[in-house]
């Protein structure tokens, strides 16, 4: 009796431990509405609301496709001194910036 349990509360520990850390890794719709926002809105106004590019390169699947996470990653968190485009980590945290370079491998999605 006191196996079975302590059997049981080690399944309800793992079920609440997989549902916390299930929310951890994903965004809330609103958020991502935001982020879709701040896409067209914000990066747009540089890269095109298209992200065909306009005063900073194009960012369409195309072009990025060849280009590693990690270097478009780190040029999304830091910016490129010396040139127009901002830092956004200040904003953005890392799992933010993952959906935005996900997004934009797959091409953003127009209503
Ligand atoms: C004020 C203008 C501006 C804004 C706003 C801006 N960028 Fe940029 N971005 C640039 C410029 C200019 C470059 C090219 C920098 C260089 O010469 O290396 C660039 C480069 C990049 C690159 C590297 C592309 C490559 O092929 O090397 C990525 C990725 C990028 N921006 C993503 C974003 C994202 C995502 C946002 C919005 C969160 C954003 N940018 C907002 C101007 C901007």
């Amino acid at each position: 009796m006191a196996v079975k349990s302590n059997i049981l509360i080690f399944v309800y520990l793992f079920l609440f431990l997989g549902s916390v850390s299930a929310q951890d890794n994903t965004l809330s719709k609103q958020r991502v509405t935001e982020l879709n926002n701040l896409l067209v809105q914000d990066c747009g106004s540089c890269h095109g609301m298209t992200m065909k590019g306009g005063l900073g390169p194009a960012l369409t699947p195309e072009v990025l496709k060849n280009k590693p996470r990690e270097f478009i990653e780190t040029t999304i968190a830091y910016g490129r001194p010396g040139t127009p485009m901002p830092p956004w980590n200040n904003i953005l945290t890392r799992q933010e910036i993952n959906w935005i370079v996900n997004t934009l491998y797959n091409g953003i999605k127009h209503d």
